[in-house]
């Protein structure tokens, strides 16, 4: 098993992917040789910059003229050093990094998309993997195949990949060639997930590809979850890679209860190691999710407020503007509070609300969110409402209800929307309510924290913001998507002679302040994932505390049978969640 550690500063791709190269940042091409570039390195160790991970495990040292020094890991491609050198133009590169890599051993990754004829293959996985391709961050040896029981030749896979894969990155480079050079780079394999021999002709085929180079192999798990491990057991015994590391990506759901995730990961475990699994939830692969703790522990103004003495309420929101449509099938078996409450609002939450890990390692991160969720105090059913969309008619067009789905029960009692109060019974959190709001089919489609601070004691302003003191409350909120960005409510007076306040923004819009397109949260991961970065996956401890927490309130709401209120589709959802709010003393700030 590959050791890990921390990567945490990868400023982008084509600059630090994730082998180890260091060079002085006073660098810079004389005409492009990189050569003259080099010798303005400087050797002094204090001014060398990290580009790339440091989970290298042997390093040599190479002296270029006049002192400069190159640092290279003999588990990485001495090709790589490429990528490294910001601005050398790709031939130079080459021949200088052949000169410098002789006789490492060179490596290879190869990602398997199990189900690659599916919705979220052709929707998330391959876009990402080109985009990664596109910038520059998967390694110069990669093979992707995809494997699934559709009859498909390579060809078919790759008509089928290129409808979905955008120029989204950079729109004035060759993205027309980089695509072509991508799907070359792509292959399919017809096979049962449970079959040993479908298997075994893949990892022939895999062979092929990594022609005795040191292998890495990566399986996504992209297929419904009753397959999973079946699709582990043969992928494990018949692919894995004999000389690098296997790692798989499970998508949820991880199991509907306790019971069940318990299950699956002892099965999982079974055939892999628990640092071989990397449980995605793709929410935390969201660039603002990602810079949570960023905005938390490296500005002094929020972290002496993030708790109970200043924090009034927190809420998590999200809505979607649209139905199940086409996954009503899976969405019975699971509802509203499974797909997204337990997995994805909980994750954020923990982030939000953990004590400040030792470091920011992966493990550290994931013991702190693994305490914070075992201290949370079990749901009450009097502290949640449930919602289930049904069909409305608006401008002449029809809407269709929930239970207008083919695929689902007439009589389902399944939630598409859900509002629940949590609490944290610790010292930081003791008595702050956490509100979560989620729902399909509503007005608008939003993922946001919002963190509304308490009442300003004594506020010589009072009577200057009229009677109702929470219009004048600080809030953070932090808008996940779309429309990324961070804003914090402030009263101001508003310009004038008279003394009269508003509340204003102050605005970090991100498409404003920054120029560069937010990267798809399936790319964060992915490269994650090739990395052996496990900050941002569900360690298994993780996903018991989060079933422990929700397991009985799902137990108890569906033995009781409780029938979801009505919402007509695209409105705000049911009015019971205003009550819930009302009745912890908050008001949603979406409204
Ligand atoms: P699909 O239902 O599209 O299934 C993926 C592939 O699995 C299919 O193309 C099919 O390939 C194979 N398959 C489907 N049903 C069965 C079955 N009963 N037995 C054997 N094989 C089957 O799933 P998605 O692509 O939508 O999702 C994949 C995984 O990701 C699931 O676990 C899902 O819950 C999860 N997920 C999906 C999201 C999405 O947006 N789609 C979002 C988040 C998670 P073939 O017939 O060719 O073998
Ligand atoms: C998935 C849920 O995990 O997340 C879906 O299963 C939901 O129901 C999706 O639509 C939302 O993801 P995003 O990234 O589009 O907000």
């Amino acid at each position: 098993m590959s050791s890990f550690s921390s990567s945490l500063s990868r400023p982008s791709c084509r600059s630090s992917p994730t082998s180890s190269l260091y060079f002085s940042n006073h660098s810079s091409l004389i005409n492009g040789d990189p050569r003259r570039s080099l010798s303005f390195l400087s050797a002094s160790p204090q001014e060398e910059i990290c580009l790339r991970s440091q989970r290298k495990s042997v390093q040599s040292s190479v002296v270029l003229q006049d002192g400069a020094v190159v640092v290279v890991t003999n588990s990485e491609p001495a090709e790589k050093l490429k990528d490294g050198l910001l601005s050398v133009q790709s031939q130079e590169a080459d021949k200088l990094v052949a000169e410098l890599g002789g006789g490492q051993q060179e490596s290879t990754v190869s990602i398997t998309v199990v189900g690659a004829s599916g919705d979220l293959a052709k929707k998330k996985i391959f876009p990402a993997l080109f985009a990664l391709y596109y910038e520059g961050c998967l390694p110069q040896h990669f093979t992707i195949y995809g494997y699934a029981r559709s009859k498909m030749t390579d060809g078919e896979l790759r008509d089928m990949v290129s409808k979905t894969l955008t120029c989204r990155i950079d729109k004035r480079a060759n993205c027309g060639e980089k695509m072509e050079e991508f799907l070359k780079r792509c292959f399919y394999h017809t096979g049962q997930y449970d079959s040993q021999e479908h298997f075994v002709a893949l990892d022939k085929k895999l062979k092929e590809h990594e022609g005795g180079r040191l292998s890495n192999r990566l399986f996504y798990l992209s297929i419904p979850p009753n397959i999973f491990v079946d699709a582990v057991k043969c992928a494990s015994s018949s692919a894995s890679s004999l000389s690098g590391w296997t790692r798989v990506i499970v998508e949820k759901p991880f199991g509907r209860d306790s019971k069940t995730s318990a299950a699956l990961t002892n099965s999982l475990k079974h055939y892999l190691e628990e640092d071989q699994i990397f449980r995605i939830d793709h929410y935390l692969g969201k660039e603002l999710v990602e810079n949570l703790s960023v905005l938390r522990f490296s500005n002094l103004i929020f972290e002496p407020l993030w708790s109970r003495q200043y924090i009034q309420n927190v809420q998590f929101i999200f809505s979607e503007d649209f139905g199940t449509e086409g996954r009503g099938g899976y969405f019975d078996h699971y509802g509203i509070i499974r797909d997204i409450m337990q997995n994805h609002l909980l994750q954020i939450l923990a982030l939000f609300a953990m004590e400040t890990p030792v470091s920011l390692d992966a493990e550290d991160i994931r013991n702190e969110k693994v305490k914070v969720l075992r201290s949370m105090r079990p749901i009450q059913l009097e502290d949640v409402v449930m919602g289930q969309y049904k069909s409305t008619t608006k401008g002449g067009v029809t809407y269709p209800g929930y239970t207008d789905d083919k695929t689902v029960p007439k009589d389902s009692l399944t939630p598409t929307f859900a509002a629940a109060a949590l609490f944290i019974d610790n010292a930081r959190w003791d008595g702050v309510p956490f509100l979560m709001k989620a729902g399909k089919a509503l007005h608008t489609r939003s993922a946001e924290i919002r963190v509304q601070f308490k009442h300003v004691p004594g506020n010589l302003y009072n009577r200057n913001s009229g009677t109702n003191l929470d219009r004048t409350t600080n809030e953070l909120v932090i808008r996940v998507q779309p429309d990324e960005g961070i804003y914090l409510k402030i009263n101001n007076k508003v310009p004038g002679l008279g003394m009269r306040l508003d509340q204003s923004h102050l605005n970090l819009l991100y498409s404003t302040r920054y120029s560069k397109e937010i990267p798809d949260a399936y790319e964060r991961l992915l490269l994650d994932a090739i990395e052996g970065e496990r900050r941002l996956f569900i360690r298994s401890d993780e996903l018991d505390a989060a079933w422990a927490l929700f397991t009985p309130l799902l137990e108890e709401i569906e033995e009781k049978k409780m029938i979801p209120e009505f919402y007509p589709y695209g409105s705000r959802g049911p009015v019971g969640a205003h009550y819930l709010a009302a009745k912890h003393n908050v008001q949603w700030g979406d409204l």
